[in-house]
């Protein structure tokens, strides 16, 4: 009777979190799985877990012989069934760790419903060790047993439920989209899926679905709203999956400042029904040129100071060859004040960290510690000698450096210089503890450049995507200095992720064909990626704009991990892989033909060396 073992005859009458001292008599059914399992002899107390909670329950094995002969079989993981009757403990001895711990069961039946082979990891955390990542994701539905992980998982669907409703309460709709499509372009690499039906097509897997809710705009349905998966094949970080959700949101007769306070209440409401209470609302806004003026960042993480301080006229005066040669090619110097920071470096920190930065782009790093010296604020640093003590006492008042404080100073090119102090800036909040946990700090980045010139073949491409308005104070200047066009374009940013994008888009038809000239469609090309668009648009489009929250990132931080791939059931590896169902996988050759594709010899090498 293998076969029938651990059939279920009954319903269970309450899960594992809610019993309290007020249950205390009632006879209860109880399943779930053994987390803890403590053997004394003539007691056997056991932790059984399931999404709910933990509930202590105890067998009495001395007086009950079939229940000692069954509780001696029991492992971790486990899946029992019990009955019996819930005891209040006495109160010195309630458990306050636990919700439940005011109560245990004294087990007078037990059944094993299913019994789980030596696991692989424990599903109890401890602090030694941890399993590797890889044997994590392998056996992912472990992992998502630990109460930690479960609770990730469902902070995100309580915040998308908070989402649902705040959208629904403002006349969103739901409105799904196409996964099979063609082309989108936000920026990254397309998955492809073959079509059978029409030898050497292609559909793209959307990266967003910008032109649809743009055309549902136009439909006229003037608000929608979709929590939708989106497809991006670009390198894997820790903030970034190949496949993500986006709360994807679009709205009729809007603006930039009409859009972003109703944002902003929908964002408050949801966040308050979520239990996040500690923004202050409306929310601070920053243009792109502030945020890379003073966080050499376009996702500042504002939960901490620490500015970046421009040292250009300054510098001029300085007999320091570095800085002024860096001056000299056009780029930068900027200081950053970690104020009482002398304490908190050693020689070999400063090693460290000029490391980190030149691996970030930067050409060097500079320090000072600031000291007192016959009554002023003097430099003790390897560049001191190449500045006047009046300079020095300039420096130290334009950026506010005191006595006990060190400044770090780069120099070289707009772009590394910023780029790569920001990141010693985001290094140092987290080394030196400069924010409080839980702390939640959003801003909305507005004012971004329309375009940008890509490196490699010096195009203009569009920095959002295509379909963004420009600002429009700088609609005149788009056709003689288009670089210096700003777009009505904004992200919100929170401790430092962008968790979300968006724009006011055109719905003029010959402004839309004059940005995809400018960015170097022919007309020919903009017709047969867009022609959809550019046809509806002529038909009555009304003004529009939305954004996209990025929900994993949202959910991550909201929940206080450092990777999206703790908020996601499923995620995948750095590789883009699933380690569990262990895909992509090769498929075989028939289904290659079937989908008219055949593979190059060296790759079919690869695959059988695999
Ligand atoms: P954008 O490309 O800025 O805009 O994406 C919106 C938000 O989605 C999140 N995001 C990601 N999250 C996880 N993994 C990824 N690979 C990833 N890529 C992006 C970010 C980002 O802010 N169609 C436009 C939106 C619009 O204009 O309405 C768009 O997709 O949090
Ligand atoms: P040097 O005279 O080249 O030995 O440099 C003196 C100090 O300036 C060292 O601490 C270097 O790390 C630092 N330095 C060099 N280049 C730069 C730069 N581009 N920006 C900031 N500091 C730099």
């Amino acid at each position: 009777m293998e076969i029938q073992k651990g059939l279920l005859k009954a319903a269970r009458t309450h899960n594992l979190g809610e019993l309290r001292r007020a249950n205390a008599g009632q006879d209860v059914i109880l399943m779930g799985w053994v987390h803890r399992r403590r053997d004394h002899g003539q007691v056997i107390f056991i932790d059984m877990r399931d999404r709910f909670g933990i509930t202590q329950i105890v067998l009495d094995t001395g007086t009950d012989a079939e229940l000692a002969q069954v509780g001696s079989k029991i492992r971790q993981e486990f899946v029992i069934m019990i009955q019996g009757t819930v005891v209040a403990r006495p109160d010195n001895m309630a458990n306050t760790d636990l919700p439940t711990g005011e109560v245990e069961i004294h087990v007078k039946s037990l059944q094993i419903l299913n019994e789980s082979e030596p696991l692989p990891f424990p599903v109890v955390e401890s602090d030694k060790g941890e399993a590797s990542d890889n044997l994590r994701l392998k056996y992912r539905y472990l992992d998502l047993r630990r109460p930690r992980h479960m609770d990730n998982i469902l902070k995100r669907i309580n915040f998308v439920k908070a989402m649902r409703r705040a959208l629904e309460d403002e006349n969103f709709l739901e409105i799904e989209t196409p996964y099979l499509y063609k082309s989108t372009p936000e920026g990254a690499r397309e998955y492809l899926v073959p079509s059978r039906v029409h030898p050497g097509h292609f559909y793209a897997l959307p990266q967003s679905p910008q032109l649809f809710k743009q055309v549902l705009m136009i439909s006229g349905f003037d608000r929608y709203y979709q929590v939708v998966r989106c497809f991006r094949d670009e390198d894997q970080r820790a903030d970034r999956q190949p496949e993500f959700t986006q709360v994807d949101i679009e709205v009729s007769y809007t603006n930039q400042s009409l859009f972003l306070p109703l944002m902003e209440k929908v964002l408050q409401n949801a966040l308050t029904s979520f239990g996040a209470k500690t923004i202050s609302w409306p929310l601070p806004r920053m243009t792109f040129a502030e945020a890379m003026e003073k966080y050499g960042n376009d996702k500042p993480d504002t939960r901490f100071g620490l500015e970046l301080h421009d040292l250009s006229e300054e510098i001029s005066a300085s007999s320091f060859k570095v800085f002024k040669e860096a001056l000299d090619l056009g780029g930068i110097v900027n200081a950053l004040v970690v104020p009482k920071g002398s304490e908190r470096f050693s020689r070999k920190d400063f090693d460290e960290l000029g490391e980190m930065v030149k691996k970030a782009g930067g050409r060097g790093l500079a320090w000072a510690k600031i000291v007192e010296e016959g009554g002023a604020a003097t430099w003790q640093s390897p560049i001191a000698k190449f500045f006047t003590p009046e300079l020095v006492a300039n420096i130290n008042k334009k950026i506010g450096a005191q006595v006990g404080d060190v400044v770090f100073f780069g120099a070289g090119s707009y772009a590394t210089t910023k780029a790569s102090l920001s990141e010693l800036r985001n290094h140092l909040g987290k080394r030196l503890k400069l924010y409080k946990p839980g702390s939640l700090n959003f801003l909305w980045i507005y004012d971004f450049p329309l375009f940008e010139r890509d490196d490699e073949s010096g195009r203009l491409i569009a920095r959002h995507h295509p379909f963004t308005m420009p600002h429009p104070d700088d609609l005149a200047i788009l056709e003689e200095s288009p670089e210096k066009a700003r777009a009505s374009a904004y992200d919100l940013v929170l401790n430092g992720y962008e968790v979300a994008g968006g724009s006011i888009r055109i719905h003029n038809q010959a402004l839309q064909q004059k940005i995809f000239s400018l960015v170097g469609l022919t007309e020919e090309e903009a017709r047969s990626k867009f022609g959809f668009l550019l046809d509806a648009l002529k038909f009555g489009a009304p003004p529009h704009g939305g954004i996209a929250f990025g929900l994993d990132r949202l959910a991550m931080v909201l929940s206080g991990c450092d990777a999206i791939r703790d908020v996601i059931a499923f995620p995948k590896t750095q590789k883009a892989t699933c380690l569990m169902t262990d895909s992509p996988a090769v498929v075989p050759p028939q289904a290659l033909m079937d989908l008219h594709i055949k593979l190059r010899a060296t790759d079919i090498k690869d695959i059988i060396h695999e």
